[in-house]
């Protein structure tokens, strides 16, 4: 494939034809915010977060969608552009609970990095605010659509397995929203609680309840595990505050996004407090512990494997 050369923020580099000037800039470790962009998903070019300013051109493109060309000249913070992510931010935030403190996303939220990496404290807008009852029915997904963005990152990685599309968006103008068939709650639904959507979701909106109040990201040690239960091996990372299991996450775009609640859930019998450690045996009428040694030399089934085996 053929190489383009382009400026982005004074910096020449030479990058192959076809990408994006997003891919470009991340390439030289130039910062670019995005919301609704997705390697792994879709680029549906929608939150406009990631414009930039390209020498030229009457508007600020959206550098996820905007393929890089010949001699662009590329700046990424420029004044107008940053004028512009604060225009966004300041009407995302206009209509959001900014419950910062007690939100389960707070301190990995990218509505909460880009409003402080931008100054953004709200009030620049006043007006309506949604009021949606949070949809808490279930026991592993809790979703508020007040912190939605609308990015469509859920619907994304939801619809991209083939039998799923269990959300998508509804309604239209300032009541659009994130819904089920039939605007029904998670529970009554289609949906199986892989959390794929819990996954990409880039704000607080969708959350994985079973890990709600248990610590925040950095109160966090995450060790990556290939999961046993069955031969697809997924990949994900088991949570772990002061030594004790939290919950599971998706460890990467590839892997570990399609986890199946077996995998998420299977913590339960890691700390499962009526596990038996060592193996009972009956004598006088009461179960007692015994070695592995003792039990093997006694069970007729194992002895027939130990045969087998040999
Ligand atoms: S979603 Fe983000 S910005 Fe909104 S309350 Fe939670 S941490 Fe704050
Ligand atoms: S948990 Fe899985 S099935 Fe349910 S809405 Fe999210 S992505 Fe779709
Ligand atoms: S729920 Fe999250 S992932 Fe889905 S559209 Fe809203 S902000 Fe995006
Ligand atoms: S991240 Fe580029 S338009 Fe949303």
């Amino acid at each position: 494939m053929s190489n383009v050369n382009l400026t982005i923020n004074g910096q020449k580099v030479s990058v192959p034809a076809g990408i994006t000037i997003q891919e470009a800039a991340e390439q030289i470790g130039a910062f670019i915010p995005t919301f609704c962009f997705d390697k792994d998903l879709t680029a549906p070019g929608a939150c406009r977060i990631c414009v930039v300013e390209v020498a030229g051109m009457r508007n600020l493109p959206a550098s996820c969608v905007t393929a890089v060309a010949e001699g662009m000249v590329v700046q990424t913070e420029s004044p107008v552009v940053v004028e512009a992510r604060k225009m966004i931010l300041e009407l995302l935030v206009a209509n959001h609970p900014l419950d910062c403190m007690t939100c389960e996303k707070g301190g990995n939220c990218r509505l909460q990095d880009y409003a402080y990496r931008y100054g953004v404290t709200g009030g620049a807008f006043v007006g309506e605010k949604h009021e949606y009852l949070p949809d808490s029915t279930n026991p592993y997904v809790y979703r508020d659509l007040n912190k939605c963005i609308l990015c469509g990152k859920c619907v994304a990685t939801c619809n991209a397995v083939s039998e799923r599309g269990v959300i998508n968006f509804a309604f239209r103008g300032f009541n659009t929203r994130i819904a089920t068939f039939m605007d029904a709650d998670l529970k009554d639904s289609e949906c199986v609680y892989c959390n794929r959507c819990v996954a990409v979701c880039p704000v607080g909106a969708l959350v994985d309840k079973n890990m709600m109040g248990k610590g925040r990201i950095w109160d966090l040690e995450q060790k990556q595990v290939t999961c046993t239960f069955c031969e697809s091996g997924c990949n994900f990372n088991v949570n772990y505050r002061d030594g004790k299991v939290v919950g599971v996450t998706a460890a990467n775009a590839a892997a570990g996004r399609p986890l199946c609640l077996k995998g998420r859930l299977g913590i339960n019998f890691m700390q499962n407090p009526d596990c038996i450690e060592k193996p009972l045996l009956k004598k006088d009428g009461e179960f007692v512990a015994v070695t592995w040694e003792e039990a093997l030399g006694i069970a007729p089934i194992l002895e027939k494997l130990k045969v087998i085996n040999k």
